[in-house]
């Protein structure tokens, strides 16, 4: 297969490339991301040489370079992980979510419908579902009630992909998934930032009363998700993934304070997000059941994993502290010619 995954260097995309590069040798990858302050090429330097690996910097709402590609390098499938993905990004500054997340999805799939592309995923979130109480787990068949800008976007982006389905008959699955982490999650998100914070000894800012639950995957489980869906996925069906591993936010953060060793005295109860989803929990039963999927990881051993990650990768991610991550751009992608 000829795949072009969009957003293929951030946290998702780039160990989603990695899980097929590994599963998949002879496939052709095309990754077509823009990257924003979120792409790091440093997430993929181990594929810089694989001949069956393409970096194309790029936006997706680039109608001329998205035909272009999908001529090229006569792709089959578009897995598209590219998004504008901070909800307190969203907050501050909604209109880029807009841009990318709904209007850029739009590009894909009108390009899609015109080539005939035989796939496409759209990677999806829990959030779309709103946020839950005390008891009960989002399932597919949940009604959509997102609560920011970030995931009204992404609700919007998927009706699109709906549409695309119901109207032109278009071969087409959402993937709707709970929290990832794991290696290459970008520090502004609450592990990784948690973490680095921990490691420079500097507070860490737990919003309102730390008791929000989030249910956390593993980012090489979600991408086993991913690859089931591409080969197996029923067309205009929508699939829930996540691992059943609900947490307060202060239990990941005493947690990562135990592992490192660091004094509670670290934590510092701040401002509570706007808007801010109490609780999210995900069914995955229709994709073990129809697809077979089972998560290899368990929170526990996964945790430990990736805080070892981030002491073993520092220089990866001190670099993008001091935003050098950016600097080495210009000379290491190529970017072809439009339309
Ligand atoms: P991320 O922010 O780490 O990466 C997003 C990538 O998309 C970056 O490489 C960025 O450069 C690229 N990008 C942004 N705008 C673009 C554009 N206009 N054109 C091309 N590329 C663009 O995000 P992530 O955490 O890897 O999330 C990937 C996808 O998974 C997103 O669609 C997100 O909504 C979804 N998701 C994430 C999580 C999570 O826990 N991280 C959970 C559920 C769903
Ligand atoms: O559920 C899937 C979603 O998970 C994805 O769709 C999003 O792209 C992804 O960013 C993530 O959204 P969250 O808002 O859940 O993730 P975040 O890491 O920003 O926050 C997790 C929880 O931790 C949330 O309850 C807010 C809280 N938090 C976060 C930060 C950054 C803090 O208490 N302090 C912080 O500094």
């Amino acid at each position: 297969m000829n795949l072009l995954v969009t957003g293929g260097a951030g946290f998702i995309g780039s160990n989603f490339i990695r899980h097929m590069r590994e599963t998949h040798p002879d496939y052709l990858i095309v990754n077509l991301d823009k990257l924003t302050y979120a792409g790091n090429l440093d997430n993929l330097t181990d594929l810089e040489n694989d001949e069956n690996y393409r970096f194309v910097k790029g936006d997706i709402c680039n109608e001329a370079l998205v035909r272009h590609l999908l001529r090229t390098y006569s792709i089959n499938a578009i897995i598209n992980f590219a998004a504008e993905s901070h909800v307190d990004r969203s907050i501050s500054d909604p209109g880029i979510f807009v841009t990318t997340n709904i209007s850029g999805t739009q590009v894909l799939l009108e390009a899609a419908r015109t080539y005939g592309i035989d796939k496409y995923i759209q990677i999806s979130t829990d959030e779309v579902y709103g946020s839950l109480g005390a008891t009960g787990y989002f399932t597919e068949e949940t009604p959509l009630a997102p609560n920011s800008p970030y995931s009204a976007s992404k609700a919007a982006g998927d009706l699109l992909v709906r549409a695309y389905h119901e109207t032109y008959g278009m071969n087409v699955n959402i993937t709707r998934c709970s929290n990832n982490y794991g290696p290459f999650h970008f520090p502004e998100k609450l592990i990784p930032l948690m973490i680095t914070h921990a490691l420079d000894g500097k507070e860490l800012p737990v919003y309102g009363d730390g008791l929000n639950i989030r249910d956390w995957l593993h980012v090489r489980d979600h991408a086993a998700a991913i690859d089931l869906v591409l080969h197996q996925g029923k067309s205009g069906e929508v699939y829930n993934i996540g691992g059943h591993n609900e947490r307060t936010n202060i239990q990941i953060v005493e947690l990562i304070l135990e592992r490192l060793g660091n004094s509670k005295a670290l934590i510092r109860y701040v401002e509570d997000r706007l808007g801010h989803d109490r609780r999210y929990a995900i069914d995955p039963a229709k994709l073990e059941s129809q697809l077979g999927w089972q998560p290899k990881y368990t929170f526990e051993t996964g945790i430990v994993e990736t805080i070892d990650w981030y002491l073993e990768n520092e220089v990866w991610w001190r670099d993008i502290q001091s935003g050098q991550y950016l600097n080495g751009y210009d000379f290491r992608y190529s970017e072809p010619a439009n339309g």
